[in-house]
């Protein structure tokens, strides 16, 4: 395989991720827009963040917000016009912002013209643009389907929800006759309608894509090496067409979808990377109850990087709009020193809207859109202290999703007001990234302590000659250890001094120090 190109922005990229249908609403119909993301991209470039990731903002029946696409060559017209798309990407240039779309490769909606062609007992073009058995009352097997609901004779395996059809890419190996390999013509001609997909929105200008479900694409394929065989066509033709493309997997094995010709992949959720322990499991490392373990995340994080090889990043989202907000298990000063972890680590970092002001998983909320309990991290934006928290000037009931109601919830305008907030610590933290090579992308990184259920964290990041020692501590607790260097300048603290004495460091309850060694 030919060298992955790669954009040079990504050393220094810290992405912000936004829903579109929570972010800002500009026309006052309860459901944000891209002019209201548009009108926010000062604040977004302010937070010191240079790149976008777009949750999916393309026509669809919405019964997965979005990721169950009906039409991926036109914008979703509650959010406004392929027109407005394009000048939020010529907005956030100009701005030095880049801007990735949501792509959703492995499935559509059930109302994709596409499918509906598939539907039919007469042969035609889309006839293997899903994946079908020969029989209605065969199963594919391992995977949900749809099945009854038109007359060809077949079922149709479902990549997600029972509404999103699987796109055939092939299987990888075909053990029934209806299983096509991926070289046969319907995976083929999926495959380059995708990348008619990819060309069309990065000639429009769009930076690259965030990739849905990347591992997901072809079927019977345990160690993911078709999937990753389809990635690399993939990567071919963007080093030939969009060399300037920055492309992210969620995958959660970096071993695998870097070598698909990715430049990232989240840590996620779900996947073996131990990415919870951090912040959501009983006891997280990011607490002020000090019980968490984060020895497990750090082995497992280095023999990924080890995997990935040195041009991959691994990158560490505060949250996405499918986890719990950072905020319902990580509280008060925690939180600082959660996000002076994410601001120090190697890879680009990911910020969920809103994570930035402590914004809190509302309780209780019914399902929208296909959210589930997933929908009370997904409420709209709280800008300031004026109605709806200035998401939008809609009356409170046509709102989206229900917003935190709780007389102190955070707000930007509040937040920025105050010097001692999250807000304004995460911005200090993004600025000492961006001044830092050392603290950016590509830096090495040497843990330094991380032990068994200990506390604090120290790692050595160096990039071209320079070394920046972190220490963080989110316990409530002081901690100490033993290490023989010794700082020259300081260049962040947050919390109380932390404390050099020939050789034990000690480390003050809910602190955090980067120092020049
Ligand atoms: C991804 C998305 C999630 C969506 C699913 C199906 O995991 O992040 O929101 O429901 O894929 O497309």
């Amino acid at each position: 395989m030919s060298e992955t190109t790669r954009p040079s922005w990504l050393d220094n990229a810290v992405f912000y991720e936004i829903y579109p249908q929570s972010f800002k609403d500009s026309n006052g119909d309860g459901v944000g827009d891209f002019d209201g993301i548009i009108s926010k991209l000062d604040y977004i470039k302010d937070l010191g963040c240079n790149a976008i990731w777009l949750n999916p903002c393309f026509k669809s029946p919405f019964g997965d917000a979005g990721y169950d696409v009906s039409d991926y060559y036109s914008a979703a017209p509650r959010y406004g016009t392929n027109e407005d798309l394009k000048r939020l990407f010529e907005e956030s240039h100009k701005r030095g912002l880049h801007v990735l779309l949501d792509l959703v490769p492995g499935h559509t909606s059930v109302e994709h013209e596409w499918f509906k062609k598939s539907m039919s007992p007469e042969k035609n073009e889309f006839t293997d643009r899903y994946v079908w058995t020969d029989s209605v009352w065969e199963e594919p097997e391992g995977m949900g389907c749809i099945r009854g609901i038109s007359d060809r004779d077949g079922s149709c395996a479902v990549n997600f929800f029972s509404h999103q059809p699987a796109l055939n890419y092939g299987f990888y190996k075909p053990n029934r006759p209806w299983q096509q390999p991926t070289d046969a013509p319907g995976p083929i001609a999926t495959r380059e309608e995708l990348k008619n997909i990819m060309r069309f929105w990065l000639s429009m200008g769009c930076d690259g894509f965030r990739v849905d479900m990347a591992g997901s694409l072809v079927k019977n394929d345990e160690d993911g090496k078709g999937t990753i065989a389809l990635w690399q066509n993939i990567r071919e033709f963007l080093d030939k067409e969009f060399p300037e493309a920055a492309m992210i997997s969620e995958w959660g094995e970096p071993d695998k979808s870097l070598l698909g010709g990715f430049h990232m992949d989240f840590l996620l959720h779900f996947g073996p990377s131990h990415y919870n322990d951090l912040f959501r499991c009983a006891e997280p490392y990011f607490s002020e109850r000090g019980r968490g373990d984060i020895s497990e995340f750090v082995k497992k994080y280095l023999s990924l990087r080890e995997k990935a090889g040195e041009k991959g990043l691994i990158c560490i989202p505060s949250g996405n709009h499918d986890m719990d907000r950072l905020a319902r298990s990580v509280g008060g000063e925690s939180l600082k020193t959660a996000f002076a972890f994410l601001l120090s680590m190697p890879g680009a970092p990911f910020i969920y809207y809103g994570d930035e002001i402590g914004m809190r998983y509302v309780e209780g909320l019914d399902s929208v859109e296909g959210g589930y309990g997933r929908t009370g991290s997904r409420s709209p934006m709280q800008w300031d202290n004026t109605a709806n928290a200035g998401f939008s000037a809609a009356p409170k009931e046509k709102l989206y999703i229900k917003q935190d109601d709780s007389k102190d919830r955070p707000t930007v305008e509040s937040q920025a007001a105050d010097k001692s907030s999250l807000y304004n610590e995460v911005k200090r933290l993004i600025a000492l990234r961006s001044a830092h090579r050392a603290l950016q992308s590509r830096g090495d990184i040497e843990f330094i302590y991380a032990e068994k259920s200990a506390y604090p964290l120290a790692y050595l990041r160096s990039a071209e000659g320079e070394k920046i020692l972190v220490i963080i501590n989110p316990s409530a607790q002081s901690a100490d250890f033993s290490c023989a260097l010794s700082p020259k300048e300081e260049l962040y603290s947050l919390g109380g001094k932390i404390s050099f004495n020939s050789g034990k460091i000690t480390v003050p309850p809910q602190s955090a120090g980067f120092y020049l060694i």
